[in-house]
């Protein structure tokens, strides 16, 4: 993993980043031909220049003086993820970031692009240390930056890395019982509560969707449940985080039609990684807030057992449900997951899913969908965390028409909707199964990659850490 670390010095021999305002070449610390050079990439309007001295590169990135926004948040992130690929070839090992400008997010941002740009995930090749980047640190020197500033962004950009890895991990070695293993280790190394439910357990407590999926399985099912509790919590009743964890999802008896939709499917636990991520974020940096999150997970699979399509199964709250397309079990584990969070009387839930295709044919891979019932400022500080990080969301209606199509007219409810929009009939499922404000996010698109788009490597891109951790930080400031 790569460090971040905070510089007092200015680490003067080092290759360096220097972040200036566009307007302010001429104060730069350089000899004249130097600054004429860096002046004329200006005006050829380049947002990255370098000067080269053999293998030390001292890099400028001019920046604008106006607010930051989000895409500007991001233009820094992907510059510093381009900065890294340069080092890496050359074999480097760090960098120190300087910054002229009277803000310290824009040397954080750089840092941030580059820490998560550099993450590889090496452990099944025989010899790592061959494929291994060169570049492991970053330093931050920066006097409007603070130590803590720095300390927050590893332990972001660690859990997101961890998220990654989640679902990196091919279901060979992330069953359900694994999955549940790791939250725990999280839960040790961040500083949370995890309590695992066992499959008697999950029995006991009638979690018919989460038991239906399983069936055709020869793996058991876990159930997990996180708790972090600031002692001095802002939030007198919890959020309460719902993350998808299916470890893999062949569709069970409505197979899926390979070759094609089901060769990605260890992605289909991003939801839980997202959550675990979140938590384990929330906790390293102590945020003054009450947070819990549930994991229903277990693989889908056509075995001997497999419930079949026209089953009728019953939920942990007693509603029936006719199993129409075996293929749709996120909504069924979800179900159980969502009427567990109801003992705890959240102020808000929010759950994370690879949940529909549908959802990636409305708007591709670059946003996740999200719908629900919380007030709609609460639906637009979401959006609005979206943009500072990079995950955008878009919100869809939740018109009771979208509901019609889920009613069964042998069992409460089917799992199957009509031709369209099944992301939103899906959502209208869920909604069922809470009394709550609720939030529903559909990250079928954006969870999983099989090309690197600039930071984002490829495979998992543990989309829903930094959303998460930026709304709930933001909620309880101030
Ligand atoms: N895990 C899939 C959704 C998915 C598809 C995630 C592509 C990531 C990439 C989900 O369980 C699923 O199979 N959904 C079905 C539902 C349908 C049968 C109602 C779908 O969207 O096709
Ligand atoms: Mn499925
Ligand atoms: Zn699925």
């Amino acid at each position: 993993m790569t460090e971040i670390k905070y510089a007092k010095s200015p680490l003067l021999n080092m290759s360096s980043i220097t972040l200036f305002y566009d307007d302010a070449a001429t104060k730069l610390d350089l000899e004249r031909a130097q600054i004429s050079f860096i002046k004329k990439e200006l005006e050829a309007t380049k947002d990255l220049i370098l000067l080269q001295e053999l293998n030390v590169l001292h890099y400028y990135i001019p920046v604008k003086r106006e607010a930051l926004t989000g895409d500007a948040s991001e233009k820094l992130r992907r510059i510093g993820n381009r900065i890294l690929g340069q080092l890496n070839a050359m074999r480097l090992t760090e960098v120190v970031i300087n910054s002229e400008v009277p803000d310290g997010a824009y040397s954080l941002l750089v840092a941030e692009g580059m820490a998560l740009g550099n993450y590889q995930f090496l452990k099944y090749f025989k010899n790592k240390t061959a494929k291994k980047n060169s570049f492991s640190r970053v330093h931050i020197h920066d006097a409007k930056v603070k130590p803590t500033d720095v300390a927050e962004l590893n332990h972001v950009v660690g859990a997101t890395l961890l998220a990654r890895t989640l679902i990196n991990e091919p279901h060979s070695y992330l069953t359900a019982t694994q999955f549940a293993k790791e939250m725990q280790k999280a839960g040790k190394e961040a500083g949370f509560n995890v309590k695992v439910m066992n499959k008697k357990e999950i029995e006991t407590k009638k979690m018919g969707g989460l038991l239906a999926v399983n069936m055709g399985s020869l793996e058991p099912p876990t159930f997990t449940v996180m708790e972090y509790r600031h002692d001095k919590p802002k939030n007198k009743k919890p959020i309460v985080l719902v993350g998808k964890g299916v470890v893999f999802d062949t569709g069970g008896l409505s197979l899926k039609p390979t070759p094609g939709s089901m060769d990605e499917m260890k992605c289909d636990m991003s939801g839980g990684a997202a959550v675990v991520g979140a938590m384990h974020a929330i906790a390293a940096n102590q945020l003054p807030v009450h947070v819990i999150g549930i994991v229903p997970a277990t693989d889908n699979r056509p075995g001997m057992n497999a419930v079949c399509p026209q089953d009728i199964i019953t939920i942990s709250d007693g509603t029936t449900v006719e199993v129409l397309n075996t293929d749709a079990e996120g909504r069924l584990i979800l179900a159980d997951a969502l009427v567990w969070a109801k003992q705890y009387k959240p102020e808000l839930c929010i759950d994370l899913a690879t949940l529909t295709g549908a959802a990636i044919r409305a708007i591709g891979t670059y946003a996740s969908a999200v719908m629900g019932t919380a007030e709609q400022q609460v639906m637009d500080a979401l959006m609005e965390s979206g943009v500072n990080v990079w995950e955008r969301t878009i919100q869809f209606p939740m018109w009771p028409e979208y509901g019609d199509e889920m009613k069964s007219d042998i069992a409460d409810l089917k799992n199957l909707g009509g031709a369209y929009a099944g992301h939103i009939s899906a959502g209208k499922f869920l909604e069922h199964f809470t009394d709550y404000p609720w939030i529903h996010i559909d990250i079928a698109g954006p969870a999983y990659s099989n090309s690197a788009s600039d930071y984002r490597t490829k495979g998992g891109v543990g989309v829903g850490v930094r959303l998460l951790y930026d709304f709930i930080k933001r909620r309880y400031s101030n």
